[in-house]
Order: C-alpha cells, then structure tokens, then sequence
C-alpha cells in the first residue's frame, strides 16, 4: 500500500532534523516528505508502464516541493530530504535506506555518449548506499558510488566512487579527515550512524544486495520490453522478432 511507509518516513525526519517538533508539523510542512509521498506514488505507475502519467504526477510534485524526483528512480526506506529545494534526483539513481540529502543536491547523469538515444535504459546516475549523508549543494554525477555511511560535504562535486564510511569535500571530490572526530559525531544527530568505517563484509553484502537489485530490475524491464514487442509484431502480422537496439 502506497502510505505503508508513511509513519516511517515521519519518524525519520523527527530523528534526523532537531527543528521537527512533531509528526503533524513534518507531515504539514517538510517539502521532502511530500515529495516522497508523490514518488512512492509515481513510481507504482512508472512500474506499470503508465509511464506518462508517472513523469506528470513527478512534474506536478516538482511544481509544489521544488524538488524533482524521477519516477524511474529507485528509492529505498527512510529517505530523509531536508529543506528539499532544488534537489534532482536522475532516473537511474538507486539510493538505499536511511539516507539523508540537504537542498540543491543533485544527483546526476553524465553522457558517456553523444547519442542521447544509445543512453536510453542506461545507468547513467549514481547509488547511493545505506546511511550516506550528502550534503547540501553537491553535485553527484555518474553511475558512480556513494558508499554505505558515507558524506559528501556542501558544495561538493563528486564524480568518482566514494568509499563506504569516509567524507568527501570539495571540487572536485577528495577524502577528507575530521579535524574532531567528536564534532563529526555531532553530525550523526543528523542521521549518520558513523563511528569508522563500517565491518567490509557487511559493505560487501549491501554491494551485492545492490547488483542484484539492479540485475532484477533489468531482467524486468527486458521481459517487459520483449513482450510488448511481440505484441506490436503480432499486431503487424510478422514474426515475432526482438530488436537488439531495445535490449
Ligand atoms: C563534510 C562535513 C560533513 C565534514 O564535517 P567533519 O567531519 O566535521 O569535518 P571537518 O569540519 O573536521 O573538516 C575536515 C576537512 O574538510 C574540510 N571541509 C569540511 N567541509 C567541507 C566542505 N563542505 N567543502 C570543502 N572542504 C570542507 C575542512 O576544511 C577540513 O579541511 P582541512 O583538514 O584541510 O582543514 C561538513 O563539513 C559538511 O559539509 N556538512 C554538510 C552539512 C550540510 O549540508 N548542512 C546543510 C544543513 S541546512
């Protein structure tokens, strides 16, 4: 059910922003979380291919929240998006659960060709693992990777992996080493449970988890995209055929 979450996502701005001073105040004045609400929902009808009326639903939820999630995104639990203006969040993204993303971050694509049409089911945007915090003004660009606990400091612009459990500041993006390890921990009150860089075996397992997911929903869009080729050649009275430009 499309609300299922709803308490979930509440909570999770009460615990990572200290001006949330109750749940009807988060549920009546945070941009972010109404953004999330019209993603869950356009997001079921970009799965259904009513892919149409998913990009119009995300256009309506940009005009309200100044935040513009694509549909096709794939978004995990607790996703945290504080203040939320000027946030972009690209159609091949993948963030995972309990991430928290300040205003103006983007999290974009890059063109690794200049046919537009040969990027079309391509992962041109970044995966953002479980717990990162990306601060406000990055810019995240390229199917690269935010590791699990990870930070993107302000401003910064990040086009390469980013190591779980480390900090990246600056233009472009570098690893950065907290002066005062307890004033970084100030920052977990905003959400981020870092103290070190998370146990590589459970690192690898969100890593793994990850590809699958990714692989699964390949295998889904390919099975969809061979069905409704069938269903047009059967149409045109031809044999059946699968093109390879769609694969
Ligand atoms: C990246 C961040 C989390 C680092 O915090 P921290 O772990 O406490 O790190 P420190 O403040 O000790 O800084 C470590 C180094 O990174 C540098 N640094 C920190 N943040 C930076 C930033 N955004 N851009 C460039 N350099 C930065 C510091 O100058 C320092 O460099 P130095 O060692 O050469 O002196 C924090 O600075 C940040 O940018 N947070 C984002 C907060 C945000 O977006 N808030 C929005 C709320 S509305």
């Amino acid at each position: 059910m499309i609300f299922k979450g709803l308490q979930e996502d509440i909570d999770a701005f009460m615990a990572r922003d200290p001006a949330a001073r109750s749940r009807w105040e988060v549920l009546l004045c945070y941009p972010g979380l109404h953004a999330l609400i019209y993603y869950r929902l356009s997001h079921k009808l970009w799965k259904r291919r009513w892919r149409l009326v998913g990009r119009f639903l995300s256009h309506v939820a940009k005009l309200l929240t100044q935040i513009e999630i694509h549909p096709g995104a794939e978004i995990g639990r607790r996703l945290v998006i504080d203040h939320g203006t000027g946030v972009v969040i690209g159609e091949t993204s993948v963030i995972g659960d309990d991430v928290t993303l300040y205003h103006a971050v983007t999290l974009g694509g890059i063109a690794p060709s200049v046919d537009s049409t040969a990027q079309i089911g391509q992962k041109r945007h970044p995966t953002v693992e479980d717990g990162a915090i990306i601060g406000s003004g990055a810019q995240v660009l390229g199917p690269i990777t935010v590791g699990v606990g990870a930070r993107v400091g302000a401003n910064a612009v990040v086009t390469k992996d980013v190591p779980p459990g480390v900090t990246a500041v600056g233009i472009p993006a570098r690893v950065a080493m907290p002066r005062d390890r307890e004033k970084a921990k100030e920052f977990v009150a905003y959400g981020t449970p870092v103290d070190g860089p998370p146990d590589p075996l459970v690192a690898t397992i969100h890593n793994l988890r990850e590809q699958l997911r990714g692989m699964a929903a390949r295998i889904e869009d390919l099975e969809q995209r061979r069905q409704e080729q069938e269903q047009d050649d059967m149409g045109q009275g031809s044999v059946p055929r699968f093109s390879a430009r769609n694969s």
